[in-house]
């Protein structure tokens, strides 16, 4: 087995237009808003503005690297996505940007399979948002974490927004529910809210974020936070 754990075919992106996409996805993952502005947030405390160095995994139809590159101009951006159709729209989406980065490439290949460096050296961020929750394995994840650890700077930052699930299990369970009953009251029909549904039970691997946090530190990160929590959807800062 590989350690992503479905294709870019099963994921079905080819269905959608990039508009439709954006709107399953704010509808699908509870929280989306809110996650991307508390990351907004940070990114505009940590770096204030100055150009920076940014990688991001799985950058889908570019809606939160449009999010950061608004506010670091001029910065450089490296994203992958295994999708030629989600790379595709990244492309494009950043290509409109009324104040473009300095650099920007996207390359189309599974993350779990290339080295990052030569791709982006010394980072000063990691994106990933609603994109590692496809390593199917426990060492698949630590795997990226370590990825992500080599390729950024000394204090440099990995925001890693995902879906999670948790240690205790009757918070598993509370939050699992959660997100279904968000997924029955958002999806924007039947269809929608089969394909969501199926997707979540079948095709995510989530692991739980007490464990992702552990995993964090031990590949090095000094510190590890997690800065936004709605039902399964977490986001967590590492600092290397
Ligand atoms: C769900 S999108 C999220 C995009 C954006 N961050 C957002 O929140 O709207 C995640 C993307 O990760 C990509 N992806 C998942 N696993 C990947 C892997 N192993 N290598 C490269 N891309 C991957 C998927 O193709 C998808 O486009």
């Amino acid at each position: 087995m590989t350690a992503t754990n479905v294709t870019p075919q099963e994921l079905n992106y080819a269905n959608h237009s990039r508009d439709q996409y954006d709107d399953e996805i704010r509808r699908s993952i509870p929280g989306h808003r809110e996650l991307h502005d508390r990351l907004a947030q940070i990114v505009h405390d940590e770096f204030h503005g100055s150009a920076i160095r940014i990688l991001e995994l799985g950058s889908g139809t570019g809606l939160t690297a449009e999010r950061v590159l608004l506010l670091v101009p001029g910065s450089d951006y490296a994203g992958i996505d295994f999708s030629e159709v989600m790379a595709a729209h990244t492309r494009n989406r950043l290509s409109r940007l009324s104040v473009p980065p300095l650099t920007s490439r996207v390359i189309c290949a599974d993350y779990a399979q290339i080295p990052f460096w030569p791709v982006s050296e010394r980072s000063d961020l990691v994106l990933s948002v609603i994109g590692i929750h496809h390593q199917g394995t426990d060492e698949a994840k630590k795997n990226v974490f370590r990825k992500v650890y080599n390729c950024l700077r000394g204090g440099g930052l990995f925001l890693f927004g995902d879906l999670m699930t948790f240690r205790d299990q009757r918070t598993a369970a509370l939050n699992e529910a959660l997100h279904y009953h968000h997924l029955v009251a958002n999806a924007r029909d039947e269809q929608s809210l089969r394909e969501w549904a199926y997707h979540h039970k079948f095709q995510n691997a989530l692991a739980p974020m007490e464990s992702q946090m552990n995993w964090l530190r031990e590949v090095g990160f000094r510190q590890v936070d997690v800065a936004y929590q709605k039902f399964n959807t977490v986001l967590v800062v590492a600092k290397k």
